[in-house]
């Protein structure tokens, strides 16, 4: 099992971005990431085809549908663009290669919970990054539930074998505050023996919840508590279905904060999801002064509430992030140091050291790339401090260090300046939003392709 090298994950396409401030108007974005990684991963163990609409067609999401035909699924889009997924009732073959996740911790974390409940071994890896992502809060429960675990490398870091079979129930407290951990386990739970208890020690989104609800599996929430009966070792007895994937916050987090931070500009975003576990940015954009107004289309009959969100834009204030709000932000805070480097005074984000572990170490990669255009930037062991506003008055290079939610804040603050900006390994932006760079030319920003 061997590590991918630099040479085989280095991205060779830059952007050259001009501003004009940009955000204004009325958009949608893609399909929710985190969404579209777990209806695919249930309609794969449900009996019969399932159909999504909305499901995000970007390299992460797309690794995991391929890992599920590596198990037996069967994926095919249909003429009207939906996805459909052949389960197979929660009983897959063994996989005859290794599983390639890419860029994804999500897809990787949740499938390695599926894993552990099958009767065989899998061999699960990604990306350079994505090896380089800690694992041991994975290995740990999941051994205690039966599964048994090879770390060739001796780091707990991808890649892994896992090897399955019967699993026993678990009563569990999570260590760090991780939707990818929590769900992992709720999923291998899924295929143990009894009830399973995962506690959390802030609460993070809640997309599995919500979904295994809507296809009858018995969970229960009691706070930080969830509860979830197992099934034993052939899985949950569930049907296929119709699910609607809405549009993705994360992505429309980056128009947001881009009309957010500009005085007088006004901005609707559609049919996106509005998950309160996902939607702590806005509160954070209010309390810096920005006017936002959310619109809830369908709350009750659907798994997932979603609808419109309209900003308008001011003069920003700089504001103090952290405790429980960061879960709830937690692929915003990039974004956050960004309308905070635009906003009058200080902007302190805290308890946010899990950024360290992401697609880059987000702390460092944020502040490095701030400190290019100018910014007075500060690295804490568990945040950032930034003061502002900026004036984007240089020509600067910055570097994504392939980590998409870099790369986009990157773009979101350069679109401000009249000065060009060089942003640097830009394709990682296809694991989560494919069109970034579309959407970013209509609103009014030069965007021109440089390739190594
Ligand atoms: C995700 C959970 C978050 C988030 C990631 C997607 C998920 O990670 O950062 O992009 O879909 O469960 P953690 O739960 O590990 O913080």
């Amino acid at each position: 099992m061997s590590r991918p090298s630099k040479t085989q994950t280095e991205r060779p396409t830059d952007a050259l971005i001009t501003g004009g401030q940009s955000a204004c108007g009325a958009l949608e974005v893609p399909g929710d990431k985190s969404i579209s990684h777990r209806v695919a991963i249930f309609s794969s163990i449900a009996s019969g085809t399932s159909s999504i609409s909305g499901f995000l067609q970007a390299e992460d999401c797309i690794n995991t549908l391929r890992a599920l035909e590596a198990l037996g699924v069967e994926t095919f889009i249909d003429g009207d663009g939906e996805l459909q997924i052949t389960g197979t009732g929660g009983r897959f073959f063994e996989p005859a290669f290794p599983l390639d996740f890419g860029n994804s911790g999500t897809g990787l974390r949740l499938m390695a919970g599926l894993l552990a409940g099958q009767p065989f071994q899998s061999e699960l890896g990604g990306d350079e990054s994505l090896s380089s992502r800690p694992m041991d809060r994975i290995r740990g429960p999941l051994e205690l539930m039966g599964a048994s675990f090879e770390f060739p490398h001796a780091d707990n870091c991808a890649p892994f074998r896992v090897q399955g079979g019967t699993l026993n129930s678990i009563d569990y407290r999570v260590p760090v505050a991780s939707a990818q951990v929590k769900s992992c386990l709720l999923i291998a739970g899924l295929f143990a023996d009894g009830e399973s208890i995962i506690h959390e020690p802030r609460r993070t989104r809640d997309h599995t919840e919500r979904l295994l609800r809507v296809l009858d599996v018995p969970i229960k929430v009691d706070g930080l508590s969830i509860t979830v009966d197992g099934f034993g070792e052939d899985g949950p007895d569930v049907e296929a279905t119709e699910w609607y994937v809405p549009g993705d916050f994360s992505s429309a987090a980056n128009w947001i904060v881009s009309a957010a931070a500009c005085e007088g500009k006004k901005l609707n975003i559609e049919n996106v999801g509005l998950n309160p576990r996902r939607t702590a940015i806005l509160d954070v954009l209010e309390r810096m002064g920005a006017e936002i107004e959310v619109e809830v289309i369908s709350e009750s009959d659907v798994a997932e509430p979603y609808g419109d969100i309209k900003v308008r834009g001011t003069n920003l204030k700089g504001t103090e992030v952290g405790g429980n709000e960061i879960p709830n932000l937690i692929d915003e805070l990039p974004l956050v140091a960004v309308a905070g480097v635009l906003a009058e005074g200080e902007t302190v984000i805290r308890d946010a050291a899990e950024l360290r572990v992401k697609e880059s170490d987000r702390i460092s990669s944020m502040v490095r790339n701030l400190k290019k255009f100018g910014a007075d930037a500060e690295e804490l062991e568990d945040g950032l401090i930034v003061r502002g506003p900026l004036k984007l008055n240089k020509k600067v290079t910055v570097d994504s260090v392939g980590d998409h939610r870099v790369a986009m804040a990157m773009a979101i603050l350069g679109s401000y300046g009249e000065k060009p900006v060089l942003i640097k390994n830009i394709a990682c932006t296809e694991t989560s939003y494919p069109g970034f760079w579309g959407d970013l030319r209509h609103q009014g920003v030069s965007v021109e392709f440089v390739s190594k």
